[in-house]
């Protein structure tokens, strides 16, 4: 077994995604080992919790996300999603997905590709239209709404897939490596609105090499290598330095200091002791001076000000609640992006893609909307949009 037992639970929480003995072998042709990408690991993700999952590349960290969408199967083991197979398609109704590469179809615009994912939930027609308005605004992607996709920058592609994986309204978002290919502003508020999002009561899975990103965000990580779990916990129960003491006061006068150094010499009997100051993050100061420079064009060209948090996903209302009707009329008959038999993952891509293909081609048979055409705009525009975004103070997470 893994090293689940390391885990412990938030007290009160229900547990709502479950993996026992969990392991993937990839095999090739002749059914030769290939590759042990999860090694027998159990854990567990509590509801309204942020799980940061990291580890070196290679150590199983795609791998298990696919297996918790139903992408891939086990080899063996077990995992449920709010209590049924990841592969149910009430579970897949509840849970948000936003892959390490976005698999967009490039010809279709901004707005295209959002109606098609609402689509795919069998939102109504006026539903997706206003929650692709909401999420182009809160991505920052508005003003870039009919350029096809295909054109996007890696970051801009970044912000379409995490407003696609947000369409539903999910209960559960996965977000696999969100923050790559976007500059600092973008990752400051990805890393806000998930925390918007936890406080909004649901639970995030996230994996990222940016540790400091994840240690701003996560309650509790699992660190995988070669496949297996080698830690996990709380960023207190892990990080907390237990041997150390640490006292921060503001600025203190040259009397004070001498007499703290003089007892602390008295009573640490030539131990070593460090009176400094501390230092602010480098992403804070960031932010400080791009900030600082747009507060001064906005005096001086009057720049718009930016969209806010999508007002659905606001809501209160449990997004099972509206979807539960449609589940259960749709359940027998939604073909949703399922790969049905075990393949190897190449051929459940190629599986997805020739379904994205069949919907694509059906979705632009429909008439659309007359584009309006717009110049194109840099990504800087859509970044002070973002600034807006979410002004809330991002709280530590412990
Ligand atoms: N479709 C596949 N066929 C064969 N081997 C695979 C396949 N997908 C993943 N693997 C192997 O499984 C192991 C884990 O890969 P995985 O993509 O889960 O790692 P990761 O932790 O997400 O890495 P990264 O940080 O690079 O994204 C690797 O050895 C990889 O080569
Ligand atoms: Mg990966």
């Amino acid at each position: 077994m893994g090293d689940g037992h390391l885990q412990k639970p938030i007290s009160g929480k229900e547990a709502i995604v479950e993996a026992v003995g969990l392991s993937k072998e990839f095999r090739d042709f002749w059914n030769r080992p290939k590759a042990k990408a999860v090694n027998d690991i159990d854990f567990e993700v509590y509801e309204g919790e942020v799980l940061g999952l990291l580890g070196p590349n290679g150590s199983g960290k795609s791998t298990t996300i696919k297996m918790l969408l139903g992408l891939l199967y086990p080899t063996s083991g077990s995992i449920s999603v709010f209590g049924e197979s990841p592969r149910s398609v009430r579970t897949k109704m509840r849970i948000g997905y936003l892959p390490e590469e976005s698999y967009l179809y490039k010809y279709l615009t901004a707005m295209e590709t959002l109606d098609f994912f609402g689509a795919l939930f069998n939102l109504s027609a006026v539903e997706r239209r206003s929650r692709s308005e909401q999420l182009l605004e809160m991505v920052g992607l508005s003003h870039v709404r009919n350029r096809p996709v295909g054109e996007f920058s890696k970051g801009m592609a970044r912000r379409i897939g995490l407003a696609q994986a947000m369409i539903n309204d999910p209960d559960l978002l996965i977000l696999d490596e969100p923050t790559s290919g976007l500059d600092p502003i973008g990752c400051k508020e990805i890393k806000d609105l998930i925390i918007f999002l936890q406080k909004r009561g649901k639970t995030v899975i996230v994996s990222s090499h940016l540790l400091s990103d994840v240690e701003d965000i996560s309650n509790r990580v699992l660190i995988l290598y070669g496949g297996n779990i080698r830690a996990a916990g709380t960023l207190n129960e892990l990080l907390t330095i237990s041997t150390s003491s640490r006292i921060t006061t503001p600025l203190l006068e040259p009397g004070i200091t001498e007499k703290l150094i003089k007892i602390l010499r008295e009573n640490l009997k030539g131990e070593n002791f460090v009176i400094d100051h501390p230092r602010r993050s480098l992403e804070d100061f960031f932010l400080d001076v791009v900030n600082r420079a747009r507060t001064e064009s906005v005096k001086t060209y009057g720049a718009e000000g930016g969209g806010e948090i999508a007002g659905y996903l606001k809501s209160e209302q449990k997004p099972q609640d509206i979807l539960k009707g449609l589940a259960d009329r749709k359940e027998a008959k939604v073909e949703a992006p399922v790969v049905r038999k075990e393949v190897p993952e190449e051929e459940a891509e190629v599986e997805s893609k020739e379904k994205l293909d069949k919907l694509v081609a059906h979705e632009q048979e429909k008439k659309k909307e007359p584009a309006e055409v717009k110049s194109a705009e840099d990504l800087d525009e859509a970044n002070k949009k973002l600034s807006h975004l979410v002004s809330r103070k991002d709280d530590r997470h412990n």
